[in-house]
């Protein structure tokens, strides 16, 4: 009822604030003989890092998680998985001073009126903190993917404020690419169009001397994918990806293949072509292109499933801000603290992630409708 939990064959609860001890997950239903270890964990969990570059927050998190349980000898045991990463540089005196204001862009004002009472110290619950349980569990869901399918998901930067990268193929794009520069040097914005990051660091550090934030957005692509995965109705695989995308913080848009571009083509224009390729049994029926996005009748097509995320400005802003008090008194804010002066580049494993626990969940289902009554 309180929507800890996703997922129904592979599924992940999770528990934990961004000022309290930690963070946990637990993963139930992962099939056993899946090497897993802290260090696998680990990529992911520096990927969403803060303080891993000066564009992002400097809040200084070691992020070493443990495995609790569900893991033998390096490998899954088919028992729930049980994760823990620890908080360690919470600064919650930052908070002291605002905890009687709401927030503006923030839950503070709508969890008192849903729960009478709220962590004030750095959102509670429905801090970007949370998500560091669900990028470890990420970890798990795209090792099923690729033992299950050679399933692969990859995100990217696409847009930060006006500047829009130009990825002609997005399901060419390599994780190398996002995470690196030709020159080897880390590619901290993850923007695969290697032209338009060093406009994008400058526009995000302009906005954070100017005191303010900025948004943009962010494109995942899942490979890789066999036709067949998602149900038809209510549990459509595009309905449960908006669903995991729209559940994490700050997320204000979700779209796939040609997205809201629909509302002016003709069908004509909009229909993509389908063709056969192979022969006998690799016979394979594909599209010319996929302004579907991978996705029909919210069933995997076969082709690659391209999403987009618009993520918000961050809201926290050291500019001072109109907002009231906890009694409806007028006042001003101004949020110190450390900030991200623009979410996207730590978003990128927040989103690869939920889009692999989606897949997961789905082949898992797919696997037992099908090898049910094989046909
Ligand atoms: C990667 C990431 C980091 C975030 N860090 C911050 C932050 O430093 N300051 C802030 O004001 N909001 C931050 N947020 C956004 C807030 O958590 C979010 O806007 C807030 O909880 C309200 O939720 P909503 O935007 O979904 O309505 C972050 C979000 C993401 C995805």
């Amino acid at each position: 009822m309180s929507g800890n939990s996703f997922g129904q064959a592979f599924r992940v609860t999770t528990a934990g604030e961004s000022h309290g001890p930690g963070n946990v997950v637990v993963i139930d239903g992962c099939p056993a003989g899946i090497p897993l270890t802290v260090e696998d964990l680990l990529v992911d969990l520096g990927r969403r890092k803060p303080g891993q570059s000066h564009i992002v927050t400097q809040r200084n998190e070691a992020d070493e998680p443990e495995i609790l349980a569900g893991v033998f000898e390096g490998e899954t045991t088919g028992t729930s998985i049980a994760i823990l990463v620890r908080n360690q540089d919470q600064k919650s005196r930052d908070y002291d001073a605002i905890k009687d204001k709401y927030r503006p862009g923030h839950a503070d004002f709508t969890f008192d009126q849903k729960y009478g009472r709220r962590d004030y110290r750095g959102g509670g619950r429905s801090s970007a903190r949370e998500t560091v349980a669900r990028v470890a569990a990420g970890v798990v869901a795209k090792k099923v993917l690729e033992r299950g399918f050679g399933g692969r998901v990859v995100g990217y930067v696409k847009q930060v404020g006006d500047i829009v990268a130009q990825v002609d193929d997005p399901s060419a794009v390599t994780l190398a690419q996002v995470e690196k520069l030709p020159d080897g040097g880390p590619n901290i914005v993850r923007c695969p169009d290697h032209a338009c990051v060093p406009r994008m660091i400058e526009l995000i550090e302009t906005l954070r001397k100017d005191q303010d934030s900025i948004g943009g957005v962010s494109e995942l692509v899942a490979t890789g994918v066999p036709a067949g995965l998602g149900e038809p109705v209510f549990d459509k695989l595009k309905a449960d990806l908006a669903k995991a995308l729209f559940s994490l913080p700050a997320v204000l848009g979700v779209e796939y293949g040609v997205g809201f571009g629909c509302a002016t083509l003709r069908g004509s224009e909009n229909n993509d072509a389908f063709f056969a390729e192979g022969a006998g049994a690799a016979r394979r029926v594909q599209t010319r292109t996929n302004r579907h996005g991978g996705m029909l009748g919210g069933i995997s097509s076969g082709m690659p499933i391209v999403l987009r995320a618009a993520i918000k400005p961050t809201s926290s802003l050291p500019r001072e801000q109109e907002t009231v008090t906890t009694s409806s008194e007028p006042t001003t804010i101004r949020t110190r603290g450390r900030h991200d002066p623009c979410l996207l580049p730590r978003f990128v494993p927040m989103g690869e992630a939920m889009v692999a626990l989606v897949l997961a969940d789905h082949w898992l289902r797919w696997c037992a409708q099908k090898y049910a009554f094989p046909r």
